[in-house]
């Protein structure tokens, strides 16, 4: 397996808008080594896929085949719209969960699939709100984690890459809605 650079190190200064900070190919390779892990770590488990919307559409696609082609097979996948209430690039408090799943999670075990663990309220309100509706178990993959943007206890299972403070998007994310169809992740235009 192709060696895959999991930090980031390059600080925000070194970028301008549009510059690639992660290749297609190395996203790809990253979900594939994380299928790995969790078909292993969930080997003999009924699991409940959740993608976050819109951001994690494009992860949680290549996620499930990644899963399948791992040998993980017994799995639903679902998913729900949380808005975390930004203009523009500036997250301004706590995260409205606009669709709930369309599946019953009493005893269920789970794992959440987000583009962008941020400050991290976004999905500790998800992991609480699940928890309080009965799952059994709430894991999460992020593809990516900013830590030096940390906010909260919560600390997600699987991690693709951590980044530094930058506004990213493609592969899915967006800045004002646009860019999600990017395959590489590029600083925000
Ligand atoms: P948090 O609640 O602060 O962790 O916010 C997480 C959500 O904010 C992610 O799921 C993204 O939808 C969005 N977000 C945070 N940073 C970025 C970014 O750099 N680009 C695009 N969306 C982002
Ligand atoms: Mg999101």
């Amino acid at each position: 397996m192709a060696f895959v650079q999991r930090i980031i190190f390059r600080s925000s200064e070194q970028y301008k808008p549009g510059d690639v900070v992660i290749k297609k190919e190395d996203i790809a390779e990253r979900i594939k080594e994380l299928a790995l892990d969790i078909a292993k770590d969930f080997a003999g488990k009924r699991l409940l896929v959740i993608g976050i919307l819109k951001g994690a559409f494009i992860l949680t696609a290549d996620l499930a085949r990644e899963l399948h082609t791992a040998g993980l097979t017994d799995f639903e996948v679902s998913f729900m719209t949380v808005k975390s209430y930004r203009a523009g690039t500036t997250s301004s408090g706590v995260p409205d969960i606009k669709n709930d799943l369309d599946i019953d999670c009493r005893n269920r075990g789970m794992l959440l699939v987000d583009d962008i663990f941020d400050t991290g309220k976004s999905i500790q309100a998800i992991h609480k709100k699940l928890i309080e509706q009965g799952a059994r178990s709430v894991k999460s993959l992020v593809l990516l984690s900013k830590p030096g943007r940390k906010e909260v206890s919560y600390t997600p299972d699987y991690v693709g890459f951590s980044i530094p403070n930058l506004w990213v998007e493609g592969y899915g994310m967006d800045t004002n809605e646009y860019g999600r169809g990017e395959p590489n992740i590029i600083i925000g235009v």
